[in-house]
């Protein structure tokens, strides 16, 4: 006679008590099974976000991360450089920044950071326009660096 077990823990199938012990043993299993899945999904995709970060070691984007910071702060822009590389912007944005056609935007005081990162959005035709598109391609990070810094100190 199998052991009766209360009602809500049998859920409606009837557990014998020869076969009980098989049935956790196979439950222990499952488990295992499933978390040994989940340590290996967990690790590829660690590996998968180093690799696509580009380090060579896995978890070394975590040190990564920190020197690109240091990286991209060392990229400085210089207003009287960005001056001189404006001069072909000048047409369309006008000579302080300010445009004289509606359909040119204004970049006299913008944000530095959102100039720089629109140029290269620009440039990697993440964004694309067919009079921009054009002038961003040749930019180099230190030419949009300038440009970004002096555009910013240009008075809106
Ligand atoms: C032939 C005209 C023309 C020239 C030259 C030109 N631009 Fe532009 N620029 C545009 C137009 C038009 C837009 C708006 C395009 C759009 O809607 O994406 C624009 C947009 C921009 C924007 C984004 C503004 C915003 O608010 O999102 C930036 C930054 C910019 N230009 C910088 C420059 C710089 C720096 C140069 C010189 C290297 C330059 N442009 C030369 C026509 C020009």
């Amino acid at each position: 006679m199998a052991t009766a077990l209360p009602k809500k823990w049998n859920l409606g199938r009837p557990v014998q008590s020869s076969s009980a012990p098989l049935v956790w043993l196979y439950r222990l299993s499952v488990l295992l099974v499933w978390i040994l899945l989940f340590a290996l999904l967990m690790s590829l995709f660690l590996y998968a976000l180093s690799w696509a970060l580009g380090s060579k070691s896995p978890l070394g984007f975590l040190g990564q991360a920190q020197a690109m910071s240091v990286g991209s702060a060392a990229l400085v822009g210089d207003v009287q450089a960005g001056e001189r590389k404006s001069v072909s912007c000048q047409a369309c944005h006008g000579p302080q920044g300010i445009s004289a056609n509606p359909i040119w935007p204004n970049l006299a005081g913008q944000q530095e950071v959102y100039l720089a990162n629109t140029l290269k959005a620009y440039r990697s035709s993440q964004r694309q326009d067919p009079l921009m598109s054009p002038m961003a391609a040749a930019l180099t990070d230190q030419d949009i660096a300038d440009l970004a810094a002096y555009y910013t100190s240009l008075k809106p």
